[in-house]
């Protein structure tokens, strides 16, 4: 595996390559980002990963300077997952000067769910990857689909500046009692790891209920998140959307359900799409 510490030696580095399949992370990586990597490489000549912690997706209360930074142990899992190139800049190469151009997403989009919790969350994130899309210039992106709305916000992205890009969203990927793979699962205690699992066993009790052939979404909605707090959770938001666009579901809609909620001080994000 080769590593670019700048967006001249990753220039250098790729030179003609000709289908370039990305996964950008912000590091700490786990199974879940090894399958996006081994995906990749089904979609590409060239496999390429990211690391890079992203001040801009911040808010200043948020876990920004406490952000595992484990280099070491990421490059060992890049190597064995195969990949062919490692692009990771610090701040002052990829943000050379304050970056003041940035990406507003579509607020129908951004402003709801995550975006209501995290003001402006979606402006760094979409502004990091429309950044690193130009530094790599993949033909091919993959996205974990654990970050729905994120996986969401890029597409719409990609598609409004008519970039020559695929996004690829590829499924969760799940410890065995359900908890969805995430870095920040590394800031549970052991109890609190245990009592984690209830986060995806309250979504998918919300999927059944609406399989089940409930209407009333306010009240699954309620009934979860009053679940999620009787068990110690302080639940940002349980929400049934749809799946086109993440507004309010209309009948026959396909559906998603979304959820945010904090365990002790650690926040989880999950979602399930909802068969019907
Ligand atoms: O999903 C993440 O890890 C981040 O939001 C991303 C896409 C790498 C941008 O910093």
């Amino acid at each position: 595996m080769q590593i670019a510490r700048t967006i001249p030696e990753l220039r250098e580095i790729l030179g003609d390559a000709r289908r370039t399949a990305f996964v950008p992370t912000m590091g700490n990586l786990h199974e879940g980002h090894l399958s996006l990597v081994k995906t990749a490489r089904t979609l590409g000549d060239v496999s390429v990963a990211s690391i890079f912690v992203n001040r801009l997706q911040f808010l200043p209360h948020e876990d920004f300077d406490t952000y595992p930074r484990t280099w070491d142990s990421d490059c060992d899992k890049l190597q064995s997952a195969g990949c062919d190139v490692l692009f990771a800049p610090d701040e002052k190469a990829l943000y050379p000067e304050p970056q003041t151009c940035k990406v507003h997403p579509d607020p129908r989009i951004a402003d709801t769910l995550e975006g209501e919790f995290r003001p402006g969350f979606f402006i760094g994130v979409c502004t990091v990857v429309m950044k690193l899309f130009a530094c790599v210039q993949p033909r091919v992106a993959v996205f974990g689909k654990k970050d729905y709305q994120q996986l969401m916000m890029i597409r719409h992205m990609v598609r409004q500046f008519a970039l020559p890009i695929e996004v690829v969203g590829a499924e969760t990927s799940r410890a065995e009692d359900g908890l969805a793979l995430s870095s920040r699962n590394g800031y549970l205690d052991k109890q609190e790891r245990i009592q984690a699992s209830q986060l995806s066993a309250t979504l998918r009790s919300v999927a059944q209920a609406v399989r089940d052939g409930e209407r009333d979404f306010a009240a699954i909605e309620a009934r979860a998140t009053m679940a999620l707090a009787a068990r110690g959770w302080k639940p940002d938001y349980v929400a049934l959307r749809r799946q086109s666009d993440l507004q309010a579901p209309t009948s026959g809609d396909a559906l998603v359900v979304l959820a945010a909620a904090r365990l002790g001080n650690t926040r989880l994000i999950d979602n399930l799409e909802i068969e019907q």
